[in-house]
């Protein structure tokens, strides 16, 4: 019994305690509905956040909590570290950031199943819950060490490429097998602490070696993965610990992030499973590298021409890459559009599904910048208006706008969907080298009849466009 709960209410207290969860769901799927629009994604996250809270208020309730103590001393810590990290963090390194957070979700929920199975370990359990607690454990454990393998590979302390070893998937298809053998063996006998000490000890060892052979550019693909796998763990635990708000909120995560792993799978053409096991970036480039190129050339662009060329346009695309967010050019590249604007040019953005190095990174960095949301469009949006553009910039995008994914079946991209940015009268590219992009390919663009390099990093280069432009 809750000791601070008055006995008269205790009765009420399980059906309020549900009900109350359910408000929460409600409020998460409310939440997670207006994520999908730049406009509206802030007060998604707050109705979020606050279903969030009223879950962690109403739990606090629960009859089977033993000490107020601890949670009070990791609410505290946890939320000055959080508030730490949210604060710091650069917009480049979210990745990371979501891939710990991850990792921690996931080790959060193996040890719940773990603890579950220790305190009770004198009763008898049923089938399904021995089942809830082997997925919990197992996609908990797995999704730690997976996460702080993919956390390790983005901050480069392990590399970033892919780390492969001959027979590599028959190693990882021989591990499954064997947790899924003794996953059986648990069920059939729980009270045999081995099992469940071999599957934990399987689960870590499978999140390191299912994460270590995927390269750079197929990181964020396995974030998003990861992150549903964490949502998947939390449910499961949510059936350990019989909480319906658990089952309810781990399956809203583990959906989700299915989702956006679908979406960017999509928008890079590659099925799932090749980004899996495809070891993307361990070998050379094909055709496109660099060789291939040797002997052409390319034209630059003065921050002077540049001025004229789009102060008399009627219509310039800017299409934004990751370079823009290692420059932090979003601030600058408003002032430019907000300039060219005031002399009557139509302005618009072309992003990009997976432009960037996480989803909607593109869409978080205009909005820091205060960049009106009528002006993003979206690939299939701005793809139409690409012929009756006068100048497109290009501001440290790459892959995105590479057309050997449309034109060179022997490219490493072919058939991903890009800007056709090569469509427009003019393509200007800030960049600071001919350097390739994450996929690590040589792009045709830069050596186009209608395409000008502007050399430098990206704040740089548009400083000076718009001191040209003030002075035009
Ligand atoms: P990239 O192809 O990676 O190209 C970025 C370009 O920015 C580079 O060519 C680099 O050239 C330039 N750059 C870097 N720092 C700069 C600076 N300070 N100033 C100016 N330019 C700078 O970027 P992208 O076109 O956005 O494509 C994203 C890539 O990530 C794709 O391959 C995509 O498949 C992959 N990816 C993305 C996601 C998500 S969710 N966004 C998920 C999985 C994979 P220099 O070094 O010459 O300056």
């Amino acid at each position: 019994m809750n000791p601070l709960v008055p006995e008269a209410i205790a009765d009420y207290i399980p059906n309020v305690i549900q009900l109350t969860y359910l408000l929460a769901s409600v409020l998460f799927i409310l939440g997670l509905k207006r994520l999908s629009s730049p406009a509206t994604a802030r007060s998604g996250n707050m109705l979020a956040s606050l279903g969030m809270f009223i879950g962690v208020l109403v739990t606090l309730f629960d009859r089977n909590i033993v000490s107020f103590q601890f949670i009070v001393a990791g609410v505290a810590i946890g939320a000055v570290i959080g508030a730490i990290l949210a604060r710091k963090v650069k917009m480049t390194s979210m990745p990371e950031l979501v891939s710990l957070f991850n990792g921690f979700g996931g080790a959060a929920s193996a040890l719940v199943a773990s603890g579950e199975y220790f305190r009770l370990a004198s009763e008898p359990f049923g089938e399904h819950e021995l089942g809830a607690m082997v997925v919990s454990l197992f996609i908990g454990a797995l999704t730690f060490t997976g996460s702080m393998i993919a956390f390790g590979k983005l901050k480069g302390i392990l590399g970033g490429s892919p780390v492969v070893y001959p027979g590599y998937k028959i190693v990882n298809t021989a591990l499954m097998i064997l947790v899924l053998v003794f996953a059986v063996l648990f069920v059939l006998d729980a009270e045999n602490r081995i099992f469940f000490l071999v599957i934990s000890g399987l689960a870590l060892l499978i999140g390191i070696l299912m994460v270590l052979p995927i390269g750079g550019a197929d990181m964020p693909v396995v974030i998003s993965l990861l992150n549903s796998l964490t949502g998947l763990a939390a449910s499961a635990a949510g059936f350990v610990l019989n909480n319906n708000l658990l089952i309810i909120s781990g399956t809203l995560v583990g959906s989700a992030g299915l989702i956006l792993t679908m979406i960017m799978c999509k928008a890079m053409n590659r099925p799932l499973t090749n980004v899996l096991f495809g070891a993307f970036g361990s070998e050379a480039a094909g055709p496109g590298g660099t060789a291939a190129d040797a002997g052409k050339t390319v034209k630059e662009v003065t921050a002077e021409d540049l001025s004229v060329m789009t102060a008399y346009a009627q219509r310039v695309v800017i299409v934004p890459g990751y370079g823009l967010a290692v420059a932090q050019a979003q601030h600058v590249i408003r002032e430019v559009a907000d300039m060219l604007e005031s002399k009557g040019v139509d302005v618009r953005y072309g992003i990009h599904p997976v432009a960037g190095r996480m989803p909607g990174h593109m869409n978080v960095l205009l909005a820091e910048a205060n960049v009106p949301y009528p002006q993003l469009y979206d690939m299939d949006e701005i793809n139409q208006e690409f012929k009756k553009t006068d100048v497109v910039l290009v501001i440290g995008a790459n892959d995105v706008v590479n057309p050997d994914a449309r034109n060179d079946p022997s490219s490493p991209i072919y058939g991903m969907p890009i800007l056709n940015v090569d469509e427009a009268k003019s393509v200007v590219i800030f960049k600071r080298s001919m350097n390739p992009g994450f996929a690590g390919i040589e792009n045709q663009l830069f050596f186009g009849e209608n395409s000008y390099m502007f050399f430098g990093d990206a704040k740089e280069s548009l400083g000076s466009l718009l001191q040209s432009l003030k002075e035009l």
